[in-house]
C-alpha cells in the first residue's frame, strides 16, 4: 500500500490537513484519534452512502471516540433544505448532542454541505469532518468552508464559511460510485487547469484512458493536485472577498442556469458546468480571449470523459432569464468568469443577453 499524501491549508488558527490515500477508512480511529478520542461523535450520511461505508466508519470511530451516533438523510439535493434541516437541528439535541460534539460528514457534496451547515449553526458551531465520497466532494466541496442548505428561490442561499478540522479522502470508496456520478466530478478535476494550471490540463488531456480507468495511484496524484489548486485559492481568498475565490465558479454561472432550466434531476451538477464551461468557451472566443483551439481542446477534453457539453437548443431566453433572476436574488452583479489561455481567468462585465443566449449554441446552431 502506498503511503497517503497530504495537502494542507493553510489558514492560521483554522488550518487543516487534507489526507488522500487508499484504505484510509480501515484504519479511521488511528487517522482521526486526535480530533474525537473521547467525545460524542454524530456521523451524518446518505440514503445510497450508508448502507455501504456507514458500518465499517462507526466500528473505526469506537475505537477512539466516547459515543458513535449517525444520521442518515435521503440521498439527492432535495435534502440541502431549510426543513430538513430543522428536523437534524431537532435530531441533534435528541442526540444528546452538545458544543463538545464532532459532526462528521460521510459522503458526496449534499452530505458534506448539509452537515457542515449543521455544524456551523448547531449550539453556534460545532468541530467538523469531511469524509467525502464522491469525486466532486473529493476535489471541490469538502475543501474550503463553503457549507449551506437552499431555498426555493436559489441554491445555497443560506450558508456558512465553516472550514473543516481535516479531510479524509479514501480513493476506494470511488469503486462504488456511478459512471456518470464519477464523470461529473470530472468537469471540476477539468477546471482546475483551465482556471489556473496548464500543465495540469496538459497532464489530463494525455491521460483520458488513466481517468477512465480510475488507477488507484493516478487518482490520488489527481486528487491531491486538485486539493492543492483549491487549498491555494482559499488561502488568498477565504471568504471571497477579493474576487480571487470567484474563479472557481468558472462555468458556474451558465451551468446554474442550466440546473435551474432543466431541473436538477436532469443534469448533474458536474454535468451542467460541463456545458457551462463550454459556454463560457465561446463567449470568451466571441469576445476575442481565445481562439477556436482552446474552445476545441477544451470540448475534446469533456467529451472523452462522456460529459455533456451541450443542452437542448431553443431555450437561450430562458437561460438567461434564470440566469438574471439567480444573479437578483443573490444580490449580485451578473459577471462571467472567462478564458484568456489555460491556466488563466479574468472576471468579464455581463455582455447583452443576446449575446449570451448565443454561447449555449454550438457552432453547428449558431
Ligand atoms: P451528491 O452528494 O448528491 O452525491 C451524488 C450521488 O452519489 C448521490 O446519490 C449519493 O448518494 C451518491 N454517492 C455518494 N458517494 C457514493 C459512493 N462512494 N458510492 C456510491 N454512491 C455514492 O452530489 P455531489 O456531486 O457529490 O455534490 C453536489 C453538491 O455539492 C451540490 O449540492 C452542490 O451545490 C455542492 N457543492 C458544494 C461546493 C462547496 O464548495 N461547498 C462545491 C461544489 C458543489
Ligand atoms: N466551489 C466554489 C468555492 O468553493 O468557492
Amino acid at each position: 500500500m502506498t503511503s497517503p499524501s497530504h495537502v494542507n491549508v493553510s489558514l492560521g488558527e483554522r488550518s487543516y490537513d487534507i489526507v488522500i490515500g487508499s484504505g484510509l477508512l480501515g484504519r479511521l480511529g488511528d487517522q482521526l484519534a486526535t480530533h474525537v478520542a473521547n467525545s460524542h461523535v454524530v456521523v451524518f450520511t446518505d440514503s445510497n452512502v450508508g448502507p455501504i461505508y456507514l458500518e465499517p466508519v462507526v466500528k473505526q470511530l469506537e475505537t477512539v471516540a466516547a459515543k458513535v451516533s449517525t444520521i442518515t438523510v435521503a440521498a439527492g439535493e432535495t435534502s440541502k433544505s431549510v426543513s430538513i434541516c430543522d428536523g437534524l437541528w431537532q435530531q441533534m439535541i435528541e442526540l444528546g448532542a452538545d458544543r463538545r460534539t464532532i459532526v462528521i460528514a460521510l459522503g458526496g457534496g449534499v452530505v458534506g454541505d448539509l452537515a457542515g451547515f449543521v455544524a456551523a449553526s448547531f449550539t453556534r458551531g460545532l468541530n467538523f469532518i469531511q469524509i467525502p465520497t464522491t469525486l466532486l466532494a473529493q476535489v471541490d466541496s469538502s475543501v474550503g468552508g463553503k457549507v449551506g442548505i437552499n431555498l426555493p428561490q436559489a441554491k445555497n442561499m443560506v450558508g456558512a464559511f465553516w472550514q473543516p478540522q481535516t479531510v479524509v479522502i479514501d480513493i476506494d470508496v470511488l469503486k462504488s460510485l456511478p459512471d456518470r456520478e464519477f464523470a461529473a466530478g470530472m468537469a471540476e478535476v477539468i477546471k482546475y487547469g483551465v482556471i489556473m494550471d496548464a500543465s495540469f490540463f496538459d497532464w489530463l488531456e494525455s491521460r483520458t484512458e488513466k481517468i477512465l480507468a480510475r488507477d488507484p495511484e493516478f487518482l490520488t496524484e489527481l486528487i491531491a493536485t486538485c486539493c492543492q489548486c483549491k487549498a491555494k485559492v482559499v488561502e488568498e481568498d477565504e471568504k471571497e472577498t477579493s474576487g480571487r475565490r470567484a474563479i472557481l465558479n468558472y462555468g458556474h454561472t451558465f451551468g446554474h442556469a442550466v440546473e435551474s432550466v432543466f431541473g436538477y434531476g436532469n443534469f448533474l451538477h458536474g454535468e451542467a458546468i460541463s456545458i457551462g464551461m463550454v459556454a463560457a468557451a465561446r463567449m470568451a472566443k466571441k469576445l476575442a480571449m481565445v481562439d477556436q483551439d482552446f474552445c476545441d481542446r477544451q470540448l475534446a477534453i469533456f467529451e472523452a470523459v462522456s460529459l455533456p457539453v451541450n443542452c437542448p437548443p431553443g431555450n437561450e431566453s430562458q437561460l438567461v432569464a434564470a440566469m438574471k433572476h439567480y444573479k437578483k436574488v443573490a444580490l449580485g452583479k451578473l459577471r462571467f468568469v472567462l478564458p484568456t489561455k489555460f491556466g488563466e481567468v479574468v472576471l468579464v462585465d455581463a455582455p447583452d443577453d443576446d449575446m449570451i443566449g448565443q454561447c449555449y449554441l454550438s457552432d453547428l446552431e449558431s
